[in-house]
This record gives C-alpha cells, structure tokens and sequence, in this order.
C-alpha cells in the first residue's frame, strides 16, 4: 500500500514555506494542508487581535512544530513601547485631501469613509507578543520592519526562532545586529505589502535570487527566499543563491484551503485566463505603504496622491474595500499579487506545492 510522505515534526521534507498572508488568505486549512505536503506554513497575525490570532494557533497546535507566526512591525518609541504612526502637519494635510479624492469611490459603492486619520494603531503587538511568548510558539517572522532588541530577546527566551523580513542588504546587516536567528528575504516580485523598513525610499528592483546571493555571502544565519516564484525552476534558482527554502504567497492564493475572497480570486483567474492583463504594479493607494497587486483603475488614478501613511491609509479604504469586495467590483479592490501571477492555478495546496518541488 502506497503512504503519503508523513513530515518529520520539526525538519521539513520539501524546501518550501507557505508564506503569511493577511487578511483573509492565510487560513489554519491552509497551513495544515501545506504542512501536510511536507512544507512550513505561516499563519498571518496581521490585522487579527491577540484572542483571533489565539484561536487559529490552537487549531494548529498539534503540528506547531512546523508552524510558525507572522506578525505586523509597528513603530516605537524611545522608549521601546509599541506606538501607532504619527503624521506629519504636512503628512495630515495629504492624508485629508486623499480622503476628499476617495469619497466619490466610496459613495459609488454607498459607503461614507471617516476622514479622521487613525494613529494610535500598534497592531495590538503587546497583546500578540505575550501570546506568542506564553504558547512558546517555535517559528515567528517579523515584517515591516525591526522591534526593540528587548522584544526579539523575549521570544527567544522561550525557544522561538526569531525571522526578520528584509528588502536589502543594509536590512539585513541591522536585523542580524539585532540577533535574529533568520531572514526572510524578500524580492521586489512578491505580491502584497513590501515588507520593506523605509517605505519612503525609492524601491530598487531586485530579483529575488540576486537579493538572497548578495546576502548569503554576509551571513550563515538560514534564508527564506520569497517573491515572485512562478516554477520550480525559479525556486531551483533562489535555492542555488542560497537559500534554506522558498516562500510561496501569490501561487497559493487560489488554493482551495486558501480564505481568498471571492472577487479577489475571480480576478486571478481573469488574469490567468487572459481576460485581464496578468500585470502587477506596486502602489500605495490602498494602504499608505507600497504593495504589490494586479494593476486596476483604483490604483491607475490614485496612486499618484496617496500619502505614505500607513496604518492610516488602510484605514481610512477599509470600508471601500470590504464594500468593493462584497460587490463583486475589482477595479476598486486591493488585488494583491506577485510577478509570478500568470502561473496561479486553482488546486490543493499540496498539488499547488508538489508542483514546484524541484526535481533534484
Ligand atoms: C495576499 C497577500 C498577503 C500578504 N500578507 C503578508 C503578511 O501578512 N505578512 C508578511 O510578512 N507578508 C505578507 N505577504 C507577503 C508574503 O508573505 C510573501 O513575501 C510573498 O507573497 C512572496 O511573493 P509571491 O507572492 O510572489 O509568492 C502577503 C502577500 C500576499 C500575496
């Protein structure tokens, strides 16, 4: 009789994760599915309190070993306490005009946005980080951006493996100052948010196997590559730069365990499908801070004005978005997608990922 390959608690058996993806994606169906392919899974803390975060580590308790937890950087102050973004007179007076722009959007959809800008907006860190800490979870990675090296220390006091996602090589050489046990380098190609530290800075393309080689060649610590896989043969070639694994995000969007809204998945299939040109971008327009997604006329004729001004940007389209995705509208919805979005496919996790396996 013919068995699935069982992982091994604790040693993955194909060299690939499947990459946090907040706000809906990421689901514990499609971590256990991926786990259960014999990969690493990330659940995404991002956007979710401490009590929702909670609920999806315990449905995924009994393969935490293969699990890890992603969770959203906010800034801090001198202090090292956790604290929302601050804007600038300037920043404020962008982010009030920007609402003005917008509210004919929203009333298209019959919804009203609230120009109050939010800033008091940590992502509930201080709650996550004491969840994390009191169910030791083992694997955590870190994006937007790099905490108090107090808060890393806390982690890895209770055996957490701490990964800081990097965009460059001088993020990578000041995450590693800090004393993570990882990185996860992610290319200019990956859909959704950059996890980039500065989002003002001018984003240079790299290619993720580039951005991996230039960093394997500072450091021993392990290295997830991620962004813009298409085939195994791009995962064969991040691998070669040196990397531990390859994360996957775009490619599982249309997974079947996936939490992919439907409007969102229509558009993926559209774009595989030739029906819409499978072409991403980068754009601030949805959240105040640069993010990959499949090109559409929200971002075409707002990207240009919105502030970088995130949280308060996210906040401030969230109705418009929700009412856009409950619509059926993707021209107003953030389609968040990788440059490898032309190889989405519907399936399993486990077929999605067996699939780019490369065969060595
Ligand atoms: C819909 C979506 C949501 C994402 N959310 C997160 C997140 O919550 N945290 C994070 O670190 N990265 C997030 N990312 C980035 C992925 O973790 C990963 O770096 C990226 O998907 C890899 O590139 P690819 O999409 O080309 O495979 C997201 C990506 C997508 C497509």
């Amino acid at each position: 009789m013919q068995t699935s390959p069982q992982p091994h608690p604790g040693q993955p058996n194909i060299p690939l994760v499947a990459a946090p993806m907040a706000g809906g994606p990421s689901t514990p169906a499609l971590v256990r599915a991926a786990v259960a392919a014999g990969a690493t899974a990330f659940l995404a803390g991002g956007y979710k309190t401490a009590a929702a975060l909670e609920a999806e580590i315990k449905a995924v308790r009994d393969i935490l070993p293969r699990v890890g937890v992603n969770l959203f950087v906010p800034p801090f102050d001198a202090a090292g306490r956790a604290t929302g973004q601050h804007l600038s007179r300037e920043t404020a007076g962008a982010f009030a005009a920007y609402a003005r722009a917008l509210a004919p959007e929203a009333a298209a959809l019959g919804v009203e946005l609230d120009p109050r800008p939010v800033e008091d907006d940590s992502d509930f860190w201080e709650a996550k980080l004491d969840l994390l800490e009191s169910m030791r979870v083992p694997l955590v990675s870190l994006t937007f951006g790099l905490p108090p090296a107090a808060d890393v220390r806390r982690l890895q006091r209770v055996g957490s493996r701490v990964y800081a996602t990097v965009t460059t090589p001088g993020e990578a050489d000041t995450a590693l100052a800090l004393g993570v046990d990882g990185l996860v380098v992610q290319g200019t190609g990956a859909g959704g948010h950059s996890a980039t530290h500065d989002p003002a800075r001018p984003v240079t393309a790299h290619a993720t196997a580039d951005l991996v080689r230039d960093i394997a060649a500072r450091t021993r610590v392990p290295l997830i590559g991620a962004g813009g896989v298409a085939s195994a043969a791009d995962v064969e070639s991040i691998l070669d730069a040196g990397a531990t694994s390859v994360a996957v995000g775009t490619l599982l969007l249309l997974a079947r365990e996936a939490g992919t809204n439907p409007t969102h998945r229509a558009a993926l299939a559209a774009a595989v499908a030739g029906e819409r040109p499978a072409e991403t971008a980068l754009t601030s327009a949805f959240t105040g801070r640069p993010a990959r997604a499949l090109n559409n006329r929200f971002m075409r004729d707002h990207d240009a004005a919105a502030p970088l001004a995130y949280p308060a940007v996210h906040h401030l389209t969230r109705s418009l978005r929700q009412a856009a995705a409950a619509a059926g509208d993707a021209e107003r919805l953030h389609l968040w997608a990788g440059e490898g979005v032309a190889a989405v496919r519907e399936g399993t996790a486990g077929e999605i990922l067996r699939g780019l396996v490369p065969a060595r």
